[in-house]
């Protein structure tokens, strides 16, 4: 295939490929890269459930080509969890019920790793507001909110997994 070559640090490490000019970054990431955990709800920019973080911010993978990533650092939701440990914001989604289909939950866990980096110590309306771009279809969004604040609380005691 002729292509344009796409490389890229993903969860720390590179992963190269040639893609068409239009290739999304979404469809690259699940497609040539076999990362399955960013999901692609609406592909319009307006659900978040393709939320990954490009150079430490967050961004839709929907709404980028792949070359437009060409030289960045991605995080996805695979690399989140260290060893066999899940990050603190993992495991709070997982004790608040903060999931049922768990469709939406790659593209908030990204969301909420970027809002509490930036934000340790967010209040409950910080982190309202934080998520208000990412869609559920599901929880109502209540446990989510708990469960980013457990999540913020954890991390500000232990001082881990800042991932
Ligand atoms: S799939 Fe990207 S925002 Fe919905
Ligand atoms: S848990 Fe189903 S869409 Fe959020």
């Amino acid at each position: 295939m002729s292509g344009h070559r796409v490389s890229v640090r993903i969860n720390g490490r590179r992963h190269e490929a040639d893609v068409e000019p239009h290739r999304l970054l979404s469809d690259f990431l699940r497609e040539e890269c076999g990362l399955t955990g960013t999901h692609v709800g609406c592909e319009h920019g307006v659900c978040g459930a393709c939320t990954i973080l490009l150079d430490g911010a967050p961004a839709r993978a929907c709404l980028l080509f792949a070359i437009q990533a060409d030289g960045a650092e991605i995080e996805t939701v695979e690399g989140l969890a260290a060893d066999d440990r899940l990050h603190p914001l993992q495991e709070a989604f997982w004790e608040h019920h903060a999931l049922q289909c768990g469709f939406c939950t790659p593209g908030f866990l990204m969301t909420a790793v970027a809002l509490l980096r930036e934000r340790p110590d967010p209040s409950e309306a910080e982190v309202r507001e934080g998520l208000s771009g990412n869609l559920c279809r599901c929880t109502g969004y209540a446990n989510i909110v708990r469960a980013v604040l457990a999540a913020a609380d954890r991390l500000r005691t232990t001082g881990t997994g800042t991932a």
